[in-house]
């Protein structure tokens, strides 16, 4: 317990700092005051500031206290080379990926590579429970389809959570899907046609890129803040360059870089899309995973219009072999719903009535409570280890919430034979350039920290430093 206290001292200093509350150079306020300040014991405040200390962010001066290391550790560069004269491009580069999430069926490889919960990090008692009641009292309809928008119980239950992202979406204002994946493809589809340029964040989720290419259209590269996502200048300048038919974005803790917009950042974008006409289909797959346990505002909460098709699933938090997602698709409800009908004609009744009935029972939220914390200190863990482990000026991201870590090694190192080596050696990571659509972030890689902190966990990232130490790309 005590751990867990010191641990979440430190983000909300680390936190303070990057909001500038503390400049580099700055002394933190003493100890004492410190422990007034945050109520707990003085041998815990010391723990977060060696924490802190360990990670490079402050430094202990004799008799003098804790100061903001000047240079504090950067953060990786935001959407490397891209730049506003870059225009839309086709999708390449996408059929490694389906190679390297092959690499997570194979249990023998610990993987860093996909990003989805494992056993320990989901209800699975719970679910088996929902699954029995189901089969007991549902079964007639088990076998038939549920056709579009899906059952009911379900979609009650998503506007019901909605709420807490500030969307006053109803039942009928939702589909049910496949998946996020299936979310995203039937929202681009709805609003965009083959040839359209989308603009997305980069570096963004590989699902969005195989999206896109899938449809024949063209992507548009937003260079990404690390800490707030795409920044509506950038934006506005992309709008004003190339024929925008629609974005793609996760406002509320990215894949890969795990930035969270601010509630005035998400309005002002809606609003300038509004402006331009342009629809925006928001990823919030990540949205109940907050370290801080603050449920943001999702960009849909700001969309009076039905502008915005907010996209997400529970494969995060309860499972991504569930297959359970979910889109609300503004003004574009009866498109979406009619092609969810022409894909996939259904999603599982099964998988839907267990997701609504556990919903149900109501310990959805002490469940998010525990997940989250152990995802923190799981990203925390896994963090620590790749500044320890990995060549000197490698980058790490500090995401705010979710699982993965996005890690910037320094030039002239080539993730893409990183992850072959790692392979080879039994361990899977997610290379840089899947990332973006023309095959950015050669220096870069995705790290997943779903799975808990373990001697094996930690042995593989001390491996895959070494791999990495031996890598130097030749000119
Ligand atoms: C940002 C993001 N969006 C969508 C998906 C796809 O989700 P699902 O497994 O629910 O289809 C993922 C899965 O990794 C993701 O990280």
């Amino acid at each position: 317990m005590a751990e867990l206290l010191y641990e979440r001292i430190a983000a909300t200093i680390e936190q303070q700092i990057e909001q500038g509350l503390y400049h580099p150079g700055d002394r933190l306020p003493g100890l004492r005051r410190l422990r007034r300040q945050f109520g707990v014991s003085l041998a815990t405040v010391v723990a977060a500031c060696e924490l802190l200390e360990q990670r490079e962010i402050l430094e202990a001066r004799p008799r003098s206290g804790f100061y903001v290391r000047e240079g504090a550790r950067p953060l990786p560069s935001p959407g490397e080379g891209v730049s506003d004269v870059d225009g839309p491009s086709l999708v390449s580069g996408q059929e490694r990926v389906l190679g390297l999430v092959q690499a997570h069926n194979d249990p023998s490889v610990i993987s860093f590579g996909a990003a989805a919960p494992p056993v320990e990090l989901v209800p699975a008692v719970a679910l088996d429970r929902s699954f029995a009641r189901v089969r007991r009292r549902q079964r007639a309809r088990i076998p038939t389809y549920d056709f579009p928008p899906g059952n009911l119980e379900l979609r009650t239950q998503i506007a019901r959570r909605m709420v807490q992202a500030g969307c006053n979406v109803s039942p009928d204002e939702t589909v049910l899907t496949v998946g996020c994946q299936e979310a995203l493809t039937l929202s681009l589809r709805a609003v965009a046609d083959p040839g359209d340029v989308i603009a997305i964040e980069s570096p963004t989720y590989y699902g969005i890129l195989q999206a896109i290419e899938s449809q024949g259209m063209r992507a548009l590269e937003i260079p990404t803040d690390p800490v707030e996502g795409v920044l509506p200048g950038a934006v506005e300048r992309a709008l004003a360059r190339w024929p925008i038919r629609c974005c793609v974005f996760m406002p509320s803790f990215g894949n890969p870089l795990g930035h969270v917009a601010s509630e005035a950042r998400k309005e002002e974008l809606v609003a300038l899309l509004r402006d331009h006409g342009v629809p925006l289909i928001e990823d919030d797959i990540y949205g109940e995973l907050p370290f801080d346990g603050v449920r943001r505002w999702a960009a849909k909460a700001y969309d009076q219009y039905g502008d915005v098709l907010y996209c997400s699933s529970f494969s995060k938090t309860l499972g991504a072999g569930l297959r359970v997602g979910w889109v609300a698709p503004g003004r574009y409800r009866e498109r979406v719903a009619y092609l969810k009908y022409a894909t996939s004609q259904a999603t599982p009744t099964m998988m839907t009535l267990a997701v609504a009935d556990y919903l149900e029972q109501g310990g959805y939220d002490r469940f998010l409570r525990s997940a989250r914390r152990r995802y923190e200190r799981q990203v925390q863990r896994l963090s620590a280890a790749v500044r320890q482990c990995f060549p000197e000026g490698t980058r790490v991201t500090r995401p705010r919430g979710g699982f993965v870590v996005w890690v910037e090694l320094p030039q002239g190192y080539d993730s893409l034979e990183l992850a072959k080596r790692a392979i080879a050696g039994g361990i899977s990571v997610a290379p840089g350039p899947i990332f973006s659509p023309t095959g950015r972030y050669r220096r870069c890689l995705r790290l997943s920290a779903a799975r808990p902190w373990d001697d094996e966990v930690h042995g593989a990232i001390q491996r895959l430093g070494e791999m990495a130490h031996g890598l130097r790309m030749t000119p």
